[in-house]
């Protein structure tokens, strides 16, 4: 098969090398690509968020299957367009992807089908939004309706950083994304992601993830697009699953489903644990980002078996095979992220590197300029490796991070903490 994976960042590298080692895949475009992808696949520079752009491409290179990576163009339709011509795709339609690009349609459907999430109010203007604040004290949280980049929420530890955080979004700060604010009890517990694959109708588990969002150690500092992930995620016993699937994953898929927008592709609930109860924090309708390489390392070639039959309806017959390990990327940024940062800083020491499918660097943000590997984003490195125990993990990857010579990079040292104990 001729498979198109969308996106550029480490996500994408790390569905694209699953799916290398997956015998029916005979020709893998990436697009847009990055330098680490460029190494084992085509890429090819398209408008991935332009659907006709991306069929016609599809039917220029024979395209038998696209991958949808990151939110934008499920948002923008791309899936709805690739299905209408007959393309087969992994990825919900955009009327499915509100789940991700409406904070307020997804606490309607949890409303709707009685989904456990943080009690919230929706506001078109600071005025009442305040009003409520102070009615609700802090802490608070506050969040931009639409897709913002995973910057639009600010968890407020006061009511005038909560009057603050209206402002700036009634102000313009997140664009049409802020025109409506969702205000959000807040919530305490421990968060953990999981990952399901929906078909419409039946729902497959496919694994579970922990992810460090903070910059600094200690989980400290500004929040990120995530600096580590680990999976499994201890926190997510059998029991605490099958809750968040019995009350709220399932529940979920049903009520789209009643409404003519079933779900179709991956579906990322990130979820606030307490006292074995899970809660809705969010949904993302794509896998994480550095969650996929976690995931795919566990996975391996089966993924796009699974993503084949998540596509073309028949979960209810695919088994995921488990191995019982851990795997765990720890992500190398430029100095200076979630700040400022310098581009163009020379990467070396990666030819020496293990590719293994146990240990592979995967790239989010490199760009080759010569024969140099430069940085090209924030986050730019996913190093990533698997072991029999989460100790065994780190360690491997905490070797390879060691034998990376980027004097510019920042790497965190305590991917983990929590489960390691
Ligand atoms: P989101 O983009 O909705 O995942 O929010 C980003 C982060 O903000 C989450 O991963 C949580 O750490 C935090 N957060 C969001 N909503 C809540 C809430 N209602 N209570 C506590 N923390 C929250
Ligand atoms: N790592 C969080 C996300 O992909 O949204």
């Amino acid at each position: 098969m001729n498979i198109l994976v969308l996106g550029g960042g480490g996500r994408e590298h790390a569905l694209a090398w699953a799916i290398l080692q997956n015998p029916k895949c005979d020709r893998l475009i990436c697009a847009p690509g990055n330098a680490g992808i460029d190494e084992i696949a085509e890429c090819a520079d398209i408008d991935i968020e332009d659907g006709g752009v991306v069929a016609d491409f599809c039917a220029e290179n024979a395209v038998d299957f696209v991958v949808i990576g990151p939110e934008a163009p499920l948002a923008a339709g791309v899936a709805d367009t690739l299905d209408a011509a007959g393309i087969a795709v992994f990825g919900p339609s955009a009327a499915a992807a509100r789940l991700e690009a409406s904070k307020s349609f997804t606490k309607e459907i949890c409303d709707a089908c009685g989904a456990p999430t943080a009690a919230w109010a929706r506001f078109a203007a600071a005025g009442p939004a305040k009003d409520y604040v102070r009615a609700q004290g802090a802490p608070i949280v506050v969040k931009a309706d639409g897709l913002a980049a995973g910057k639009g929420v600010v968890v407020a530890e006061t009511v005038d950083a909560a009057e603050a955080a209206i402002d700036e979004m009634f102000g313009g700060a997140f664009g049409g994304a802020g025109a409506e604010v969702v205000i959000e009890e807040f919530m305490t517990g421990e968060e953990a992601s999981f990952f399901v694959l929906c078909d419409g109708e039946t729902v497959l588990p496919i694994g579970t993830a922990q992810d460090h969002k903070r910059i600094g150690e200690g989980d400290t500092g500004p929040n990120t697009g995530g600096m580590g992930a680990y999976s499994p995620a201890p926190v997510m016993t059998p029991e605490v699953a099958a809750r968040a699937l019995d009350e709220i994953v399932r529940p979920t898929v049903a009520e789209m489903a009643r409404r003519g927008t079933p779900y179709r592709g991956v579906l990322y609930a990130g979820l606030m644990i307490r006292d074995g109860r899970p809660r809705l924090v969010e949904y993302n309708v794509r896998f994480g980002d550095p969650e996929a390489q976690v995931l795919m390392m566990r996975l391996g070639a089966q993924a796009f078996d699974l993503m084949q039959a998540c596509a073309e309806g028949r979960l209810d017959a695919a088994r995921v095979h488990w191995a019982e390990d851990h795997a765990m990327t720890v992500v190398m940024a430029a100095a200076g992220y979630p700040g400022a940062y310098e581009k163009g800083s020379e990467i070396r020491g990666l030819e020496g590197l293990p590719e293994t499918s146990s240990e592979m660097v995967f790239h989010a943000g490199t760009r080759r300029e010569g024969g140099r590997l430069v940085a090209s984003g924030g986050r730019v490195l996913n190093v990533t490796a698997r072991g029999a125990s989460l100790a065994e993990a780190r360690d491997r990857v905490y070797a390879m991070v060691d034998a990376i010579d980027w004097p510019e990079g920042y790497a965190r040292r305590d991917i983990g903490w929590r489960a390691l104990g």
